[in-house]
């Protein structure tokens, strides 16, 4: 039913020894299916992220959102912010107030804590935190993402 993938980050930009886990939300449009497992996710040589955009194809819609899960407790958000081949952003799912992990809440992210709300692209809408979700760098093809 699930697949994960699991990797060992160890000196990764991203997570000291984190195993990765990769878990998609699939969507249509900006509202959101139920979260299946996803393949695809595996680790670059350098420590980042590649997300094959072959196997996470709820991607090719704009507002499209995997997550991935790092054994050390934080999630990575990439979502599909345009439709242009860069059109990605990936994103540290922990709240800009005290850490908690935003959860997907149709367009949004909402943290259970204390009701902090951002875009699906980060940005941040409600308090009581004061900024923006924060942002990995991407690199993208037409056929893979990498993120860190
Ligand atoms: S930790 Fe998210 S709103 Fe407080």
């Amino acid at each position: 039913m699930s697949e994960q993938a699991k990797l060992d980050l160890a000196k990764s930009p991203l997570s000291r020894r984190a195993v990765l886990c990769g878990v998609a939300v699939i969507s249509f449009g900006f509202i959101p299916e139920a979260a299946i497992a996803a393949g695809g996710v595996t680790q670059t040589k350098d420590k980042k992220i590649r997300v094959d955009l072959k196997v996470n194809k709820n991607l090719a819609k704009v507002g499209g959102v995997v997550t991935i899960d790092l054994s050390d407790g934080s999630s990575i958000a990439l979502v599909r912010t345009a439709k242009a081949v860069t059109g990605f952003t990936a994103l540290n799912l922990s709240c800009t107030h005290q850490g908690i992990t935003v959860q997907q809440n149709g367009n949004a992210w909402l943290c259970p804590a204390h009701g902090s709300q951002y875009a699906l692209n980060g940005k941040l809408i409600n308090g009581p935190a004061r900024s923006a979700l924060m942002k990995y760098p991407v690199k993208a093809t037409s056929s893979a993402v990498i993120i860190g």
